[in-house]
């Protein structure tokens, strides 16, 4: 099925996530019900505390594991919760055959180390690819799983036929969770861009992404990227994500970027769903690489 090509008021592609995440689940049902080799593909979600937004996105995650024809299972902790008690939770699910990925949200509260607890995730159960395995996978160009949001990224540009071969690619932002396997992914074999790397000591962020064909925006500051530094039809996908009194705004001032972007993204409903949608595949591969 064709994604319905939809423009913002200043003409640019606007790079739909939530329609694409709705695809993406509708196409996995369909590989799910279609496969009877497969078992009942579990994705299990540990959630520690109360902090209110991961609850939100851990509902969302369980929600869309169903519609995918996956099976959710939540193990859920207080935030008094000890690093022990933690490690013990993730453990037992780690040797359990019947989950096939595990995804713990994160941040964990206060006074718990996540570093301990996501080393028990073994890769293959490793569903939002975090661990040192994953990551070391990653660069070394091996088979396993690639963290969700900057993956979400990459199907945004390949699902709306946006080239990256040859192309100029900014990413600002080199967290492990999302920067840096951005760049790995733009600039590995196959996508093959030429990527430059902006954080926050970076000089010069306008002179940095003005002739970017690609900009991806990662650094949680409202409204960083305006039209000054957008390169006239070039991409722009916004994955920061801060809370105002106005409401959830991203990196991208969408504004003034959309009148001169080739794509964009709107924020909310372009990367968030993305990210959910490839925590679904990897979910799906996960329980094949398990088979
Ligand atoms: N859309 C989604 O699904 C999704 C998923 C995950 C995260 N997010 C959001 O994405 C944002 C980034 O997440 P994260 O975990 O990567 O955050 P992070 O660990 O705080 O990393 C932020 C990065 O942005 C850089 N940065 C900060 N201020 C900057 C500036 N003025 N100019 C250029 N670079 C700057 C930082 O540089 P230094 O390294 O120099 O400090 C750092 O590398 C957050 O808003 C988060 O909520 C969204």
């Amino acid at each position: 099925m064709a994604l319905e090509i939809k423009h913002t008021a200043g003409g640019a592609i606007l790079l739909d996530g939530n329609a694409l995440r709705d695809q993406i689940i509708a196409e996995l049902a369909e590989e799910v019900a279609g496969d009877s080799s497969l078992p009942n593909v579990c994705l299990a979600t540990v959630l520690v505390g109360d902090d209110k937004p991961s609850r939100v996105y851990v509902g969302s995650k369980q929600r869309k594991a169903v519609e995918a024809g996956l099976s959710s299972r939540h193990v859920e902790l207080p935030a008094t919760a000890t690093q022990a008690e933690v490690e013990a939770a993730v453990a037992e699910l780690a040797e359990d055959p019947t989950v096939h990925g595990i995804l713990v949200q994160l941040p964990l509260p206060d006074g718990l180390d996540p570093e301990p607890v996501l080393d028990l995730l073994p890769p293959e159960k490793d569903v939002d690819g975090l661990t040192e395995r994953s990551m070391g996978r990653l660069v070394r160009g091996r088979d396993g799983h690639v963290p969700c949001t900057p993956q979400g990224v990459m199907e945004l540009l390949g699902r709306y036929g946006i080239e990256t071969k040859g192309k100029k690619a900014v990413v600002i932002g080199r967290s492990t969770l999302v920067g840096l396997p951005q760049v790995l992914l733009l600039g590995a074999k196959g996508a093959d861009a030429t990527v430059t790397l902006a954080h926050s000591r970076t000089a010069d962020l306008v002179e940095a992404c003005r002739d970017a064909d690609i900009i991806v925006a990662a650094a949680g500051i409202a409204g960083l990227i305006t039209a000054e530094h957008v390169k006239p039809g070039a991409a722009v996908l916004d994955v920061g994500i801060s809370r105002t009194a106005d409401g959830i705004v991203g990196d991208v001032d969408f504004e003034s970027v959309q009148a001169v972007a080739g794509a964009i993204t709107p924020m909310p409903g372009g990367t968030g769903p993305m990210t959910i949608a490839c925590l679904m595949q990897n979910t799906l591969a996960a329980a094949r690489m398990q088979q």
